[in-house]
């Protein structure tokens, strides 16, 4: 019989929540730090990894913005988004939407352009490498005013056939998602895919403005949906995807222990559930280590494994015939692994 892991790494699999900027290890932010002649306020790669001990998302978003200091030129982005994608295609990931934090970047000096371009050449290398495909969502910093967003909505616009989509991320409680119904407007009208982070730390009440007022066509995390029955009816009847993070719950405190991680009973509510790392060098795992440990941790069956597979293509952006070769690669893996469970 084929070990779990032998399982879920020849799954073929989408990643759809992960912030480039939060993929940075260590020993990376010293490396660009180094080759930036930029100062780190740490010592070593050991001092770093000691500071990653967060008890809110708070804690986590100062060092993770800290961070993304030593990140300055075209090369640096490339460099950073091509070492991601060779851990996830090792992890068996065959598409990623990720998202970038542009504002985190052009606040400190440097040009929309330079961030978007480093990307972009990290990703298509990525594909020339590994087959690994990609889609970029540009994000907005929630904690800073719309109208900032509005400006680096206007930055993007010649970028506009390289974003699928833009999101919103950072501190969530107290800046809710109705604050940006002017800057999801405008991205709705210039054709983007929508996504907002809603329920991470945020009542039941933000994932809801995110459906009725921003008209999301994804949910990211989510957690807290299971709160609110008539919510849950709602994502469930609306076939609404909740890009879940299993380790980054755990590092922030929204569960307390795997075992009680919601994702298996968002499964049996009906919910469309995905697994991702959100961000993998600050949580402690990357794909393929997110997918083992609910699975181990929640007991899994390979049916949930095979739902929350086509459940990471059907509710990706690619076109309604990728998705179908993606989903049909899924069925070929389980067909050929025994049916008596894991
Ligand atoms: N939540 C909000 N903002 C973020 C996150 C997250 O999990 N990761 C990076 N920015
Ligand atoms: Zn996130």
């Amino acid at each position: 019989m084929e070990t779990l892991d032998a399982f879920i790494s020849g799954l073929p699999k989408a990643e759809l929540h992960l912030h480039i900027e939060g993929s940075l290890e260590p020993e990376q932010m010293f490396a660009f730090a180094r080759r930036n002649k930029v100062a780190l306020p740490f010592r070593s790669v050991e001092d770093v990894r000691a500071a990653y001990a967060f008890s809110r998302l708070q804690d986590f978003l100062d060092i993770y913005y800290q961070g993304a200091s030593v990140l300055l030129t075209e090369e640096d982005f490339a460099d950073l988004a091509l070492a991601y994608f060779e851990r996830v295609a090792a992890d068996g990931a065959s598409h990623v939407e990720l998202f970038f934090d542009p504002q985190t970047h052009t606040g400190r000096g440097l040009p929309f352009q330079v961030v978007a371009d480093g990307l972009l050449a990290g990703m298509a290398e990525a594909e020339r490498r590994w087959g690994v495909t990609s889609k970029l969502i540009l994000c907005f910093l929630r904690h800073l005013p719309e109208d900032e967003a509005l400006a680096t909505l206007a930055e993007a616009e010649p970028f506009l056939d390289r974003i699928a989509g833009v999101g919103l991320d950072s501190s969530e409680v107290g800046f809710p998602p109705a604050g940006f119904q002017r800057a999801y407007k405008a991205a709705r009208e210039w054709g983007l895919k929508l996504v907002a982070h809603a329920g991470e730390e945020g009542p039941p009440e933000y994932v809801w403005e995110a459906l009725d007022v921003l008209g999301v066509d994804r949910i990211d995390h989510g957690n807290r949906a299971l709160e609110d029955p008539a919510l849950v009816s709602r994502l469930a009847r609306d076939g609404m995807t909740l890009t879940v993070c299993p380790l980054s719950n755990l590092k922030l405190c929204v569960v307390d222990d795997l075992t009680r991680h919601p994702l298996k009973r968002m499964l049996d509510l009906g919910l469309k559930a995905t697994i991702n790392s959100d961000d993998p060098a600050y949580f402690g795992g990357y794909l393929g280590a997110n997918w083992l440990a609910v699975a181990e941790k929640l007991a899994l069956s390979r049916e949930d494994l095979v739902t929350l597979a086509k459940n990471s293509f059907t509710g990706s952006f690619l076109s309604p015939d990728e998705i179908v070769r993606h989903t049909a690669a899924v069925d070929a893996h389980a067909a050929t692994t025994r049916e008596d469970g894991p």
